[in-house]
């Protein structure tokens, strides 16, 4: 069973759907052990609690960028934490967090990357920005989480069509309900069976 955390900046409809997947018996393979806010007023912190997970702040702002990465890093040591999933997460993660979860950390973007996605490109600017260019299908990706954002290798998305009348708020709204909050659970236990097998297999290489 892997210990994941999950890493937060907002209301937490995609930590809502996590937890209501792992409720329902859909999330096999791993267990949310600790979620952690980046800023204050991160409502998906309360989700946190009323689930019982604990819940933790580390605030950016306050702490500025190499305290916050470092009180992240032991946070996620101390829980011994084998896999991380960023959820409506706004940070961007250093390079020491990356090297200490490489192929083991997961993001969910509101487009269909490659397109809308990297620097500059979160919530609704994302869906803006579909909508201005004028595609007829959007959705949502799960990645692996690298050095470039929103560059790892894609794991999972959903298409949906977009409709003439969307609004920004509109197709953020479905895409979240009908693609993100379906895509990411199923994909948080596509990482977890992945290294669980990985575990198995090397105790049974030192056995
Ligand atoms: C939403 O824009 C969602 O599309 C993106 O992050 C934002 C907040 O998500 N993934 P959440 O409700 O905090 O999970």
């Amino acid at each position: 069973m892997m210990r994941i955390a999950v890493l937060v900046s907002g209301g937490g409809s995609n930590l809502q759907a996590l937890i209501d997947s792992e409720k329902r018996g859909k999330l096999r393979s791993g267990r949310i052990c600790l979620v952690i806010a980046d800023r204050e007023g991160a409502y998906a912190l309360e989700r946190a609690k009323h689930a019982g997970i604990k819940a933790l702040l580390i605030n950016k702002k306050a702490l500025g960028k190499e305290p916050f990465e470092a009180a992240l890093q032991e946070a996620l040591l101390e829980a011994d934490i084998d896999c991380v999933i960023l959820a409506g997460f706004l940070s961007i993660l250093g390079q020491t967090i990356l090297d200490a979860y490489q192929n083991r950390i997961i993001n969910v973007h509101p487009s269909l990357i490659p397109a809308f996605c990297g620097d500059g490109f979160y919530g609704l600017k994302v869906h803006e920005a579909a909508l201005k260019r004028g595609v007829k299908l959007s959705g949502a990706t799960v990645h692996y989480v690298n050095h470039i954002t929103d560059g790892g290798e894609i794991l999972l998305q959903k298409a949906l069509p977009v409709k003439k009348d969307d609004t920004p708020e509109s197709l953020q709204q479905r895409i979240m309900e009908k693609a993100e909050w379906q895509i990411l659970p199923r994909a948080a236990e596509m990482l977890c069976r992945r290294l669980c097998k990985e575990r198995n297999d090397a105790k049974r290489k030192t056995k």
